[in-house]
C-alpha cells in the first residue's frame, strides 16, 4: 500500500523494549511483508507470539479442476447462475487460472463466524458487486459496500462479516503483489493530478480492536492449492498497534473518475490495478467523446499478446448485446474482437454511458475450469453473426 500508517501503540524506535504497562510482559513485534525484507511492511505487535500453534488438522485440495488447458475461442459465462451457498471458502469458485493469477466469484450467505482464513499464496482483490459487510484483521475494521474492491496482502488472516445473505463477489487471487499504476505516481509515490484517483479515496483499517483472548482459533490457511487447517492458541487479532505501508484496503469503482476525450480512449485509461503478468480496469459511468464524428463504441482490436475478461457490474454496455449483470466475456489473444453487430451505429450520437465493468487482462493465456463451463453461454463466439451466413 502505498502510504503510511499508523493505529494503535507502538514504540518510540522499532525493535526496541515494548512493554505491557500493567504487568511488564515484552510484547511481541512482527515484520510483515509479501517480499522479503526490501518490499512495504508492517511492524506488528501483539499481545502474545504469533506462533502458539496447539494443532494441525489434515489439509485438502481445493485445487481448481481444468476443462480447457488450450483453447482459442471468444467465450462467456453467467456468473450470477453459481448457486450461492452458506460458507464463504465453499463458495468460492475459480473460474480462469494462470501462472500469475487465477479468477472467481462467490456467493456466500453465511458471515465467517467460527473460523478465520489466511491465503499464503496471493493477494487477493475482492470486488464487492452485491451485499456490504466488515472486513475484520489484525489491522483493524473495513467496512465494504456495493463497488469496493477490497485489496488484502497475502499473508493477512481474514473474517468476513456479511449484513445480509445476498452477497456477490469477483475474486481475483495474484501470485505476485497487487499495485495501483506506476505511471500516477510521483518519485516518492504521490498520486498525481493526472490519475483517476487519489489518496483520499482510499480506505484503510479503522477502529483497531485488540483481542486478548486464549482457547482455540481455527485459521484455514491456503498455499499450493490446499488448505492446510491451523489451531492457534490465541485469538489472531491480539495487536495493541502496528505502522508501515503493508495492510489491507479498500477503494471503490464509484470514486475512479473517468478519463474521457475527444476521440475514443484507449483500455488503459481506465487502469485501476496491476501486477506481474496482469492489469484491472474500471470502466464507469463516463461522458463520451465529443468529436463531431466520434465513434463512442470500441474499434475492433486484436489484443495477441492478451486474454482479455470482462465483468459485467451495472448498467448497458454498448458494445455487446444480451449481456447480463454479473456475466463474463472472455476474448482471447490471437484473435480479433470488437462491438456486437449494430453497436458501433448505436453509439454514434450518444453522450454518456451508465455501463459499469471490471475488466481483467492476464498478458498469459488463462486456462477455463470445469466450474467455469457449468456456467458456460454456448455459441458465444458466433454472437458477431447479424444472422446466419449459411444454413
Ligand atoms: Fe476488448
Amino acid at each position: 500500500m502505498p502510504f503510511y500508517q499508523q493505529r494503535g501503540k507502538i514504540p518510540h524506535k522499532r525493535h526496541i523494549q515494548f512493554r505491557h504497562q500493567d504487568n511488564g510482559a515484552l510484547y511481541a513485534e512482527e515484520l510483515v511483508g509479501t517480499q522479503g525484507f526490501s518490499g512495504v511492511s508492517a511492524l506488528v505487535y501483539h499481545l502474545h507470539p504469533p506462533t502458539i500453534v496447539t494443532e494441525k488438522g489434515k489439509p485438502y485440495s481445493v485445487a481448481p479442476k481444468i476443462a480447457l488447458e488450450k483453447h482459442l475461442s471468444a467465450l462467456s459465462f453467467k456468473g450470477f447462475s453459481l448457486q450461492p451457498v452458506d460458507d464463504y471458502l465453499d463458495s468460492r469458485t475459480t473460474l480462469f487460472v494462470n501462472n500469475n493469477l487465477h479468477i472467481g466469484i462467490a456467493a456466500p450467505r453465511q458471515s465467517m463466524t467460527d473460523y478465520f482464513f489466511k491465503n499464503a499464496d496471493a493477494d487477493e482483490i475482492i470486488f464487492v458487486h452485491r451485499g456490504s459487510g466488515t472486513l475484520k484483521t489484525m489491522y483493524g475494521q473495513l467496512p465494504f459496500e456495493y463497488g469496493d474492491y477490497l485489496v488484502i496482502p497475502r499473508g493477512t488472516v481474514y473474517q468476513l462479516e456479511f449484513d445480509q445473505t445476498d452477497n456477490r463477489l469477483l475474486l481475483l487471487e495474484s501470485f505476485s503483489p497487487v499495485r495501483t499504476p506506476r505511471r500516477y505516481r510521483n518519485e516518492v509515490g504521490q498520486l498525481l493530478e493526472h490519475s483517476p484517483f487519489c489518496e483520499r479515496d482510499f480506505k484503510t483499517p479503522q477502529d483497531l480492536m485488540t483481542y486478548d483472548e486464549r482457547g482455540h482459533f481455527n485459521i484455514l490457511i491456503k498455499k499450493q492449492g490446499m488448505v492446510y487447517p491451523y489451531t492457534y492458541g490465541t485469538h489472531p487479532f491480539d495487536v495493541v498497534g502496528w505502522d508501515g505501508y503493508h495492510y489491507p484496503y479498500a477503494i471503490s469503482i464509484h470514486d475512479f473518475e473517468p478519463l474521457t476525450g475527444r476521440i475514443h480512449m484507449p483500455p488503459p485509461i481506465h487502469q485501476q490495478f496491476e501486477g506481474e503478468g496482469f492489469v484491472v480496469c474500471s470502466f464507469v459511468p463516463r461522458l463520451y467523446d465529443y468529436h463531431p464524428d466520434a465513434i463512442p463504441a470500441p474499434y475492433h482490436h486484436s489484443n495477441i499478446d492478451s486474454d482479455e475478461i470482462l465483468y459485467y457490474v451495472d448498467g448497458d454496455f454498448m458494445s455487446r448485446n444480451n449481456i447480463q449483470k454479473g456475466q463474463f466475456t472472455l476474448h482471447p489473444g490471437g484473435i480479433p474482437h470488437g462491438p456486437h453487430p449494430g453497436a458501433v451505429e448505436r453509439s454514434i450520437g450518444k453522450k454518456s454511458t451508465e455501463e459499469m465493468a471490471v475488466m481483467i487482462d492476464p498478458f498469459h493465456p488463462v486456462m477455463i475450469t470445469e466450474a467455469a463451463m457449468a456456467l458456460e453461454v454456448e455459441d458465444y463466439y458466433k454472437s458477431w453473426l447479424e444472422e446466419p451466413l449459411v444454413g
